[in-house]
């Protein structure tokens, strides 16, 4: 199978979670200029796949939407809604959770990449020169507002998370 796509995508898994790894050494004290750039690759990230990937997968599925998309995507929303509050110790741990989980449904064999690779095999320079071409989403301050983080809190819960029992 033609590796370059999940190569592209992997490679940037890596780049985000070094990002957020810099960002929150010390938990009790967040480094907000990695923060910021983890937040913008990790919007940028998903975007890329909700616009180009999945889409181009599901087209080549004959329309049809791929079984893991539905849970892929709530996580996505999920994962975006955990962009909006400012960033805490129990929010940073559920963060990671949520993201361990989904970029192994999207990494492992016969998970997400791999099948969208086997679908799209005849573009996959098409794709790549798409992907190349994307913006950066830009990152908006954060939300201190308790309605924000309650908003992260049931995108989680739609996705299959409960926030309070993975941040205990
Ligand atoms: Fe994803
Ligand atoms: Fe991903």
């Amino acid at each position: 199978m033609n590796r370059q796509l999940y190569r592209f995508f992997t490679k940037d898994h890596r780049r985000i979670e070094e990002l957020l790894e810099l960002a929150t050494k010390n938990p009790d004290e967040i480094q907000m200029e990695y923060y910021q750039g983890f937040r913008a690759g990790l919007l940028t990230h998903i975007k890329m796949e909700e616009k180009i990937l999945f889409p181009a997968a599901q087209k080549a599925n004959g329309g049809v939407p791929l079984p893991i998309a539905a849970k892929l995507r709530l996580e996505h929303g999920a994962l975006t809604a955990l962009m909006v509050p400012p960033p805490t110790p129990s929010l940073i741990k559920v963060l990671r959770h949520v993201l361990d989980k989904h970029d192994i449904a999207e990494e492992e064999p016969g998970g997400m990449y791999d099948v969208c690779s086997a679908l799209t095999q005849n573009q996959t320079t098409e794709l790549l020169e798409q992907l190349a071409h994307v913006s950066e989403v830009p990152v908006h301050p954060h939300h201190p507002a308790a309605f924000a983080l309650e908003a992260a809190k049931r995108a989680l819960t739609r996705a299959g998370y409960d926030f309070d029992t993975v941040a205990q």
